[in-house]
């Protein structure tokens, strides 16, 4: 996605029980990975279920431009033919990211320690975003990279010729970093250690080995992980059939749970338990969610989950080390909380800022106009409830070239009194390429609109 493009409004509004089966697209962050593993794999790795959305589509042109090649053979089948570690060519032209933080990150650390150079850079929300939280770590290997001012794209980078290993510990909870970190370690010789005190999603790690790398984790206590890679390995293509979202999974739930009459069936959700805080958080605070048939798919645990309108759910607060098991997820858990009874606390949650748009901020504007009463400070949201179908609506919701705010707004006007609007549902694409057509399946309200519904975009 360009950024370039019509924004393009959206308007949900009060609807009946939500009945049937919502089989949600194929998980993004695994997507991302399989498509760029599958790349420094030497021979065709085969991809089922990968997720079509934008981002994704993005990193399989990205893996073209370094030599892979990449085809589609039908609907989230996929093969790419990869070049093995090292093996990368120059890209004669800009790797243009769209809107994807996780997609640039980790194409920057694959690129880093092949002696070539590339320039990336994105929609106009991921130019905001800060890419020196990989630089830095890149610079250790021998990388150069010459961006903006505050480390944004349009960003160069110069491939380390020599590249050493590096040992580092993580300075915030992200699994891109750890996982542009692991990629540059791929193709230096020797040893590279990655420390992370908070766990955060482990698929890289997961992959990895999958594709025959060498790699430990030791879990030390209050030191966290330390990850250990060998350099130089040979990656062997594999088979992966990538689950479905949970992130994903968390819209058609969530609206289940708050529109009054709903019982439905997500199936197949991965359960991972770097990625299942919001679900996690939603059964403490009184959610109906009962996890079906746990099993194990494409190498991760999954469960099919049965919503049904939940009326008793209760504010709560959530521990702020929960955060990097659902990052994606506090925008609508806001919702959630806006008709739970009780305020929410969310904690330790100042990495929403720097996502695809201020999170926080994005929130709160968009509930305040909605007659929700927020709190927030640099590091906190909190929301107080209005209970069952008490949220007034009748407002516009500013989207930011935001995807999951987009999506949060529009689940909540499923159970508001008055009808919400987003000013751009655009980026809904980037995720969730069926989301309109998946939740009206169901029974949702969903339309294309023109205008504003009440006050203006906030
Ligand atoms: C992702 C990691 C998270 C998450 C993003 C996907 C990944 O970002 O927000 O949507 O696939 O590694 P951070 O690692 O920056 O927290």
């Amino acid at each position: 996605m360009s950024g370039h493009g019509d924004a393009h409004p959206m308007t949900s509004g009060k609807c009946g029980g939500l009945r049937g089966t919502a089989l949600v697209p194929g998980d993004k962050s695994i997507s991302h990975r399989a498509l760029i593993f599958g790349a420094m794999a030497v021979g065709e790795t085969k991809i089922t279920g990968l997720l079509e959305g934008q981002d994704v589509l993005d990193t399989a042109r990205a893996m073209r431009a370094f030599g892979a090649t990449v085809v589609q053979h039908g609907p989230g089948a996929w093969s790419v033919h990869g070049v093995g570690v090292g093996g990368f060519s120059e890209p004669s032209d800009v790797i243009d990211c769209g809107n994807s933080g996780t997609g640039v990150r980790l194409i920057m650390g694959t690129m880093a320690t092949t002696a070539m150079t590339a320039t990336f850079t994105g929609d106009a929300s991921l130019r905001k975003r800060p890419m020196g939280r990989v630089t830095e770590p890149l610079a250790l290997f021998g990388a150069q990279a010459y961006g903006r001012r505050g480390g944004r794209l349009p960003m160069t980078v110069v491939g380390a010729a020599n590249p050493v290993p590096v040992r580092y510990a993580l300075p915030v909870a992200s699994a891109q970093v750890k996982s542009a970190v692991l990629l540059a370690g791929l193709n230096a010789p020797g040893e590279t250690v990655v420390i992370e005190r908070e766990p955060t999603r482990d698929h890289s790690e997961r992959m990895l080995m999958g594709f025959g790398a060498q790699l430990s984790v030791e879990r030390n206590g209050n030191q966290g992980h330390v990850i250990t890679l060998q350099g130089r390995p040979e990656l062997r293509p594999q088979t992966v059939a990538v689950p479905r979202d949970p992130s994903s999974a968390a819209f058609p739930v969530c609206a289940a749970l708050i529109v009054e009459g709903s019982d439905i069936l997500v199936p197949g959700v991965s359960q991972n338990l770097t990625r299942n805080g919001l679900y996690l958080t939603l059964t403490e605070m009184g959610a109906e969610i009962e996890f079906q048939n746990p099993r194990e798919e494409g190498g991760e645990p999954v469960a099919d989950l049965r919503v049904r309108f939940s009326g008793n759910m209760k504010g709560i607060e959530v521990p702020p080390e929960r955060a990097p098991s659902m990052i994606d997820e506090y925008p609508i858990l806001s919702v959630i909380a806006a008709f739970a009874t009780g305020k929410t606390v969310m904690r330790g949650v100042k990495e929403l800022r720097v996502k695809e748009s201020d999170r926080i901020d994005a929130m709160a504007r968009g509930l305040e106009a909605c007659g929700v009463k927020i709190e927030e400070d640099e590091d906190t949201l909190s929301v107080h409830g209005m209970g069952p179908g008490g949220v007034p609506g009748g407002a516009t919701c500013a989207t930011h070239l935001d995807h999951r705010i987009a999506m949060a707004f529009l689940v909540a006007g499923m159970a508001a009194k008055a009808p919400i609007s987003v000013d751009d549902a655009a980026p809904i694409v980037t995720s969730f390429p069926l989301f309109e057509a998946l939740m009206n399946g169901l029974g949702g309200d969903i339309r294309r609109s023109q205008g504003r519904v009440g006050p203006g975009a906030v």
